[in-house]
């Protein structure tokens, strides 16, 4: 018995068979323990005779089993070791890298620009109240802005004060013409600021989407003419296109909230058929702009008289469509990596 159970227990190759085979030597019912339960039956002389022979089976079956797994234990560490070495020498996993999103990094570009120019950056909430978005820059009640299909109005419950204490209705900013309410209310002049952000208008096609950004420039002091805001539109554009040759062109046109009001177009030249900014081949559109109002200078708690100033408001996506060849607005909004690789925007 004693010869056949070591040698099971030095050739069981797994820690499970060796606590199979304790449980059947050493267990409540395993064959030791059963030799062991004899002796309780046993004359004196008889167990002086056999006992000490038990017992000693019951002390070299335990000892093997203590040996046994300890063995098996340590192999399965080695093995472990073994396995899990790391090799210094593989190359290592590349890890992808995200990258700032063309919208961000146009904006970012631009702050910087005009940082030389000595305008400070400002911020509004998306969520506005009716009278900082249209009544303080001008715009009367039966404007076509204010009507539903243009603009996301919150529902009746979510009305909020407006910038004049009066109850206002709540909507999605539809551009950022409120910021300049906003700091001309909160900050006194000289003001020069730009105000990027994101803006919404229920319109959606290749070149609209819903949500969209746009960057907005005012500055208010003394003696200011339209002459600066054209200073300042080419000076800022040629900085951005990074082409000396852009030449500016400015048309009369109509805004609320300025007066007179001028759209701004940049020059492009063609190159294989498409339009690179700078040149001389053409004129495109870039944005809207004009002194502002002296009803809203007003409606800001300034005298029209003492202060005047310029606005201008530019769509960002299509600034860094025009500088990246980039054609569907869409594609900006969609996260699609792919698509952010092929302009080398993610790795
Ligand atoms: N807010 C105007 C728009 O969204 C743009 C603009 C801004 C025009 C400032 C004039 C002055 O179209």
């Amino acid at each position: 018995l004693r010869d056949g159970l070591l040698a099971d227990i030095a050739t069981a190759d797994t820690l499970d068979a060796v606590e199979a085979l304790r449980v059947g030597a050493l267990g409540k019912s395993g064959v030791v323990t059963g030799l062991l339960k004899t002796l309780g039956a046993m004359t004196p002389e008889e167990r002086q005779a056999k006992g000490p022979a038990i017992h000693d089976l019951r002390e070299s079956v335990t000892a093997a089993i203590t040996a046994r797994k300890a063995a098996l234990e340590s192999a399965a560490l080695d093995a472990r070791l073994a396995a899990e070495r790391i090799d210094m020498s593989l190359p290592a996993q590349p890890v992808p890298q995200g990258s700032v999103h063309p919208v961000s990094q146009v904006m970012d570009e631009l702050a910087e620009i005009f940082a030389d120019l000595g305008f400070s950056v400002a911020t509004g909430p998306e969520i506005e109240d009716d009278w900082r978005n249209f009544t303080a820059l001008n715009i009367p009640e039966t404007h076509p802005a204010r009507a539903m299909h243009d603009t996301f109005y919150f529902g009746d419950n979510a009305r909020a004060t407006g910038g004049d204490g009066n109850p206002a209705a709540m909507l999605l900013r539809t551009h950022t013409s409120p910021v300049q309410i906003r700091t001309m209310m909160n900050e006194a002049p000289p003001i020069r600021i730009i105000a990027p952000g994101r803006v919404y208008r229920s319109d959606s096609d290749a070149t609209h989407t819903p949500m969209f950004h746009q960057i907005e420039g005012l500055v208010i002091d003394k003696g200011i003419t339209l002459g600066h805001l054209k200073w300042t539109l080419e000076t800022f554009l040629k900085a951005y296109f990074e082409r000396d040759d852009l030449a500016i062109r400015l048309r009369p046109s109509f805004f609320p909230f300025t007066e007179p009001s001028v759209e701004f177009d940049a020059s492009y030249s063609l190159v294989n058929g498409q339009r690179v900014l700078g040149g001389n081949d053409g004129f495109m559109e870039l944005g809207g702009s004009g002194m502002v109002h002296p009803n809203v200078i007003r409606a800001c708690g300034l005298d029209p008289q003492e202060w005047q100033g310029f606005a201008f408001g530019i769509g960002v996506d299509r600034l860094a469509m025009l500088k990246y060849g980039m054609n569907d607005l869409r594609a900006f909004f969609d996260g699609d990596l792919r698509w952010l690789r092929h302009y080398g925007f993610s790795a």
